[in-house]
């Protein structure tokens, strides 16, 4: 076997707090992740020159060791020590998710490029290895090594797996601007005290199977931060949940939205109706690599 592909699934924010700062400079997160099917597509293959080459279908995306999908090659070959030394790969990136959408793309492409290397070589590193690996090359990397539904705590690498949301349609809305992360947790700190996430409440509905009380908790912290975004997702929000949806928020550091519905049907006539206002629309399904299952 010398060339495999994976996919890398985006993941969404059922929940986002920020519970403080850390002496790193990172801030403390207290988040619920849920990964979607609608995925990139990663397919690698081994080299024994030691370069490592990425290939995009979107020109405006670095190919070099700026891009999470170089870094993460990078992370694994270096963490075989003498083994990994003249290894290399050509790595090839079909993009689907929106970029810097809040969507957690790169983060998800680099985790896949951790997982194919993994299966690739038959290198046997455990989940919890490529976490590590994954972490120094963005905070949401470690959660998607596994994907699924998952807490995620400290920089976002303290994770535990919960059990599966239940089975739900998904409807995901880009506006077409993008928001600056430094803005936000600047704008979080200033803030003498802030609204905070049922978290708790989310991880029993959860662990019910009550898809009713997740959907009634959806909180995201950053969503409160004024801003283009803001008002961007309360437009949004008004109109899914017109459309039938259980609950809307904004994802991650926005400016994607989402709303969950009862099934894909509703979901998909939802999608149809936002895309005719905004362009960049999807219908996605909860899901979770397979890799380690
Ligand atoms: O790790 P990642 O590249 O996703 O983080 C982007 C930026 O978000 C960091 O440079 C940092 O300013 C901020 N951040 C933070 N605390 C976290 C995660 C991210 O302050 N837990």
């Amino acid at each position: 076997m010398n060339k495999i592909s994976e996919r890398a699934y985006a993941k969404l924010n059922l929940s986002l707090d920020v519970t403080g700062t850390r002496p790193d400079g990172y801030h403390e997160m207290r988040m619920l992740m849920q990964s979607v099917d609608l995925c990139d597509e990663v397919k690698i293959s081994l080299t024994h020159d030691g370069e490592i080459r990425v290939r995009t279908n979107l020109r405006y995306l670095p190919s070099d060791g700026r891009n999470i999908a170089w870094k993460a090659a990078r992370a694994f070959f270096d963490g075989l020590g003498e083994e990994g030394k003249n290894l290399g790969a050509e790595i090839s990136l079909k993009k689907r998710i929106p970029v810097c959408a809040g969507l957690g793309g790169g983060s998800s492409d680099g985790a896949a490029v951790l997982r194919a290397l993994n299966r690739l070589l038959d290198a046997k590193l455990s989940p919890e290895r490529l976490e590590e690996l994954g972490g120094p090359l963005g905070s949401d990397v470690p959660f998607c090594v596994r994907g699924g539904t998952q807490l995620a705590e400290g920089r976002g690498d303290e994770l535990k797996i919960l059990p599966p949301l239940p089975d739900c349609g998904i409807v995901i809305c880009k506006p077409p601007f993008s928001v600056s992360t430094p803005e936000l947790f600047r704008h979080v700190d200033e803030r003498r005290s802030h609204n905070h996430p049922d978290t708790d409440g989310m991880i029993s509905a959860i662990g019910c199977g009550e898809l009713r009380g997740v959907t009634q908790r959806l909180y995201n912290v950053f969503e409160d931060v004024p801003g283009r975004h803001r008002a961007a997702a309360a437009e949004i929000k008004s109109r899914m949940l017109d459309l039938g949806a259980m609950g809307t928020v904004m994802s991650g550091t926005g400016p994607s939205v989402f709303g969950v519905f009862e099934d894909m049907e509703q979901a998909g006539r939802a999608r149809e109706a936002l895309s005719r206002r905004w362009r960049d629309c999807f219908s996605a399904r909860p899901a979770a690599p397979d890799t380690f299952s």
